[in-house]
Protein backbone atom coordinates (compact mmCIF):
# COMPACT_ATOMS: atom_id res chain seq x y z
CA UNK A 1 0.00 0.00 0.00
CA UNK A 2 1.32 3.19 -1.27
CA UNK A 3 2.08 5.94 1.72
CA UNK A 4 0.11 9.12 0.04
CA UNK A 5 1.59 11.59 3.08
CA UNK A 6 5.07 10.63 2.30
CA UNK A 7 6.26 12.94 -0.54
CA UNK A 8 7.90 12.11 -3.73
CA UNK A 9 10.40 14.57 -5.37
CA UNK A 10 10.44 14.14 -9.06
CA UNK A 11 13.05 16.69 -10.35
CA UNK A 12 12.81 17.56 -14.44
CA UNK A 13 16.08 17.22 -16.02
CA UNK A 14 14.29 19.90 -19.01
CA UNK A 15 16.19 22.72 -17.16
CA UNK A 16 19.26 20.80 -16.30
CA UNK A 17 22.31 21.32 -18.21
CA UNK A 18 22.41 18.98 -21.79
CA UNK A 19 26.23 19.09 -22.11
CA UNK A 20 26.70 17.09 -19.04
CA UNK A 21 23.05 15.18 -18.69
CA UNK A 22 24.71 12.31 -16.59
CA UNK A 23 26.33 14.19 -14.05
CA UNK A 24 23.19 16.64 -13.51
CA UNK A 25 21.09 13.59 -13.43
CA UNK A 26 23.80 11.79 -10.87
CA UNK A 27 23.69 15.45 -9.07
CA UNK A 28 19.84 14.98 -8.72
CA UNK A 29 20.13 11.59 -6.86
CA UNK A 30 22.95 12.40 -4.80
CA UNK A 31 20.44 15.40 -3.58
CA UNK A 32 18.05 13.46 -2.81
CA UNK A 33 15.85 13.11 -5.86
CA UNK A 34 13.08 10.09 -5.95
CA UNK A 35 11.70 10.10 -9.30
CA UNK A 36 13.50 11.67 -12.37
CA UNK A 37 11.01 13.80 -14.58
CA UNK A 38 11.48 13.71 -18.53
CA UNK A 39 9.44 16.31 -20.37
CA UNK A 40 8.30 15.47 -23.54
CA UNK A 41 7.35 18.25 -26.03
CA UNK A 42 6.71 17.69 -29.68
CA UNK A 43 6.41 21.55 -30.85
CA UNK A 44 2.86 20.91 -32.11
CA UNK A 45 0.83 19.72 -28.27
CA UNK A 46 2.67 22.49 -27.09
CA UNK A 47 4.64 25.16 -28.15
CA UNK A 48 8.19 23.77 -27.25
CA UNK A 49 10.51 21.25 -28.46
CA UNK A 50 12.73 19.54 -26.13
CA UNK A 51 14.01 15.92 -26.24
CA UNK A 52 12.86 12.44 -27.49
CA UNK A 53 13.59 8.78 -26.71
CA UNK A 54 17.28 8.54 -27.08
CA UNK A 55 17.68 11.55 -24.80
CA UNK A 56 15.45 9.07 -22.39
CA UNK A 57 18.04 6.25 -22.83
CA UNK A 58 20.43 8.59 -21.72
CA UNK A 59 18.80 9.72 -18.54
CA UNK A 60 18.58 6.02 -17.98
CA UNK A 61 21.77 4.99 -17.91
CA UNK A 62 22.72 7.72 -15.82
CA UNK A 63 20.41 6.49 -13.17
CA UNK A 64 18.37 3.49 -11.36
CA UNK A 65 15.79 6.04 -9.90
CA UNK A 66 12.18 5.31 -11.26
CA UNK A 67 11.87 7.20 -14.95
CA UNK A 68 8.81 9.05 -15.02
CA UNK A 69 7.92 10.28 -18.71
CA UNK A 70 5.43 12.77 -19.37
CA UNK A 71 4.30 12.80 -22.85
CA UNK A 72 3.34 16.23 -24.07
CA UNK A 73 2.49 15.58 -27.82
CA UNK A 74 -0.23 15.08 -30.44
CA UNK A 75 0.19 11.34 -30.90
CA UNK A 76 1.18 9.52 -27.90
CA UNK A 77 -0.30 6.38 -28.71
CA UNK A 78 2.16 6.64 -32.03
CA UNK A 79 5.27 7.41 -29.41
CA UNK A 80 4.78 5.42 -26.36
CA UNK A 81 6.44 2.37 -27.48
CA UNK A 82 9.96 4.47 -27.91
CA UNK A 83 9.87 5.94 -24.79
CA UNK A 84 8.92 2.17 -22.90
CA UNK A 85 12.04 0.87 -25.11
CA UNK A 86 14.23 3.71 -23.92
CA UNK A 87 13.83 2.59 -19.92
CA UNK A 88 10.77 4.71 -18.87
CA UNK A 89 9.27 3.19 -15.67
CA UNK A 90 5.91 5.22 -16.16
CA UNK A 91 4.55 6.96 -18.73
CA UNK A 92 1.86 9.75 -18.56
CA UNK A 93 -0.23 10.83 -21.37
CA UNK A 94 -2.44 13.71 -21.83
CA UNK A 95 -6.69 13.48 -22.13
CA UNK A 96 -6.27 16.33 -24.69
CA UNK A 97 -4.09 14.54 -26.78
CA UNK A 98 -5.50 13.11 -30.14
CA UNK A 99 -5.77 9.48 -29.09
CA UNK A 100 -7.88 6.44 -27.60
CA UNK A 101 -7.16 7.08 -23.80
CA UNK A 102 -8.54 3.99 -22.98
CA UNK A 103 -6.49 2.34 -25.59
CA UNK A 104 -3.06 4.02 -25.07
CA UNK A 105 -3.08 3.70 -21.16
CA UNK A 106 -4.07 -0.57 -21.32
CA UNK A 107 -1.49 -0.45 -24.35
CA UNK A 108 1.08 1.46 -21.53
CA UNK A 109 0.37 -1.29 -19.08
CA UNK A 110 0.90 -4.48 -20.94
CA UNK A 111 4.40 -2.94 -22.37
CA UNK A 112 5.29 -3.51 -18.61
CA UNK A 113 5.44 0.58 -17.46
CA UNK A 114 2.72 2.29 -15.36
CA UNK A 115 0.22 4.67 -17.03
CA UNK A 116 -0.52 8.07 -15.82
CA UNK A 117 -2.98 10.10 -17.60
CA UNK A 118 -2.66 13.86 -17.32
CA UNK A 119 -4.93 17.20 -17.37
CA UNK A 120 -3.98 20.60 -18.19
CA UNK A 121 -4.99 23.40 -16.14
CA UNK A 122 -8.28 24.32 -17.70
CA UNK A 123 -9.97 20.92 -18.42
CA UNK A 124 -12.42 19.68 -16.20
CA UNK A 125 -11.68 16.52 -13.54
CA UNK A 126 -14.81 14.85 -15.49
CA UNK A 127 -12.70 14.45 -18.24
CA UNK A 128 -10.68 11.76 -16.53
CA UNK A 129 -12.79 10.39 -14.28
CA UNK A 130 -13.55 7.27 -16.65
CA UNK A 131 -9.97 6.00 -16.40
CA UNK A 132 -9.15 5.97 -12.85
CA UNK A 133 -9.13 2.81 -12.68
CA UNK A 134 -6.93 2.09 -15.28
CA UNK A 135 -3.97 4.35 -14.38
CA UNK A 136 -0.90 5.06 -11.62
CA UNK A 137 -0.79 8.52 -11.52
CA UNK A 138 -2.85 11.33 -12.18
CA UNK A 139 -0.92 14.40 -13.45
CA UNK A 140 -2.44 17.54 -12.75
CA UNK A 141 -0.94 20.62 -14.73
CA UNK A 142 -0.62 23.06 -12.34
CA UNK A 143 0.63 25.68 -15.04
CA UNK A 144 -0.20 25.49 -19.11
CA UNK A 145 2.25 23.06 -20.14
CA UNK A 146 5.21 24.19 -22.68
CA UNK A 147 7.48 26.05 -20.69
CA UNK A 148 9.61 26.36 -16.75
CA UNK A 149 9.50 28.88 -15.04
CA UNK A 150 5.82 30.17 -14.89
CA UNK A 151 3.97 30.71 -12.01
CA UNK A 152 1.85 27.78 -10.13
CA UNK A 153 -2.08 28.27 -11.05
CA UNK A 154 -3.36 27.47 -7.29
CA UNK A 155 -7.05 28.69 -8.05
CA UNK A 156 -7.68 26.72 -11.25
CA UNK A 157 -5.77 23.51 -10.04
CA UNK A 158 -6.39 22.99 -6.78
CA UNK A 159 -10.10 22.07 -6.94
CA UNK A 160 -9.11 18.81 -9.57
CA UNK A 161 -6.48 17.66 -7.08
CA UNK A 162 -8.73 18.17 -4.41
CA UNK A 163 -11.48 15.91 -6.37
CA UNK A 164 -8.80 13.14 -7.44
CA UNK A 165 -8.22 12.84 -3.85
CA UNK A 166 -11.84 12.45 -3.02
CA UNK A 167 -12.43 10.12 -6.07
CA UNK A 168 -9.38 8.29 -5.39
CA UNK A 169 -11.22 7.24 -1.52
CA UNK A 170 -14.15 6.87 -2.86
CA UNK A 171 -13.70 4.35 -5.30
CA UNK A 172 -11.07 2.67 -3.20
CA UNK A 173 -8.06 3.16 -5.52
CA UNK A 174 -4.86 3.77 -5.21
CA UNK A 175 -3.37 6.01 -7.91
CA UNK A 176 -0.57 8.67 -7.49
CA UNK A 177 -1.49 12.46 -7.60
CA UNK A 178 1.37 14.20 -9.13
CA UNK A 179 1.45 17.90 -9.83
CA UNK A 180 3.67 19.87 -12.50
CA UNK A 181 4.62 23.55 -12.99
CA UNK A 182 5.98 26.38 -10.21
CA UNK A 183 6.36 23.82 -7.55
CA UNK A 184 8.90 25.15 -5.27
CA UNK A 185 9.00 25.63 -0.94
CA UNK A 186 6.01 27.85 -0.95
CA UNK A 187 3.74 26.21 -3.59
CA UNK A 188 4.63 22.29 -2.58
CA UNK A 189 2.60 22.39 0.90
CA UNK A 190 -0.18 23.85 -0.43
CA UNK A 191 -0.44 21.17 -3.19
CA UNK A 192 0.05 18.65 -0.46
CA UNK A 193 -2.65 19.76 1.65
CA UNK A 194 -5.25 19.32 -1.65
CA UNK A 195 -3.82 15.96 -2.22
CA UNK A 196 -0.97 15.43 -4.12
CA UNK A 197 1.84 13.20 -3.48
CA UNK A 198 4.26 13.61 -6.28
CA UNK A 199 5.85 17.01 -7.11
CA UNK A 200 7.61 17.42 -10.78
CA UNK A 201 10.27 20.64 -9.86
CA UNK A 202 12.15 21.88 -12.42
CA UNK A 203 13.36 25.73 -11.79
CA UNK A 204 13.30 25.34 -7.74
CA UNK A 205 15.83 22.42 -8.04
CA UNK A 206 17.84 22.26 -11.15
CA UNK A 207 18.58 26.13 -10.60
CA UNK A 208 18.69 26.08 -6.74
CA UNK A 209 22.44 26.84 -5.37
CA UNK A 210 22.07 23.83 -3.10
CA UNK A 211 19.93 21.12 -4.64
CA UNK A 212 20.08 19.63 -1.82
CA UNK A 213 18.27 21.85 0.17
CA UNK A 214 15.68 22.56 -2.64
CA UNK A 215 14.74 18.89 -2.25
CA UNK A 216 14.24 19.09 1.20
CA UNK A 217 12.57 21.82 1.33
CA UNK A 218 9.58 20.60 -0.88
CA UNK A 219 9.29 17.80 1.68
CA UNK A 220 8.78 19.82 4.48
C1 LIG B 1 5.65 22.05 -18.04
C2 LIG B 1 6.49 20.83 -17.79
C3 LIG B 1 7.25 20.91 -16.54
C4 LIG B 1 7.67 22.22 -16.13
C5 LIG B 1 8.07 22.42 -14.73
O1 LIG B 1 5.51 22.29 -19.35
O2 LIG B 1 5.73 19.68 -17.81
O3 LIG B 1 7.70 19.76 -15.91
O4 LIG B 1 8.48 22.78 -17.08
O5 LIG B 1 8.87 23.54 -14.58
P1 LIG B 1 8.92 24.47 -13.30
O6 LIG B 1 9.17 23.60 -12.12
O7 LIG B 1 10.02 25.42 -13.60
O8 LIG B 1 7.56 25.14 -13.27
ZN1 LIG C 1 6.15 17.45 -16.81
Amino acid sequence: MVDFNQRIVAPSVLASDYGQLSAEVERAGKAGADWIHCDIMDGHFVDNISFGPDFVAAVRRATELYLDVHLMVVRPDRYFPRFVEAGADGITVHVESDHDVGDTLKGIRDAGCRPGLCLRPETPFSAVEEYLDAIDLLLVMTVVPGFGGQAFMEAETMPTVAAAREAREARGLSFHIEVDGGIDAVTAPIAAKHGANVLVAETSVFKAPDMAEAISALRA
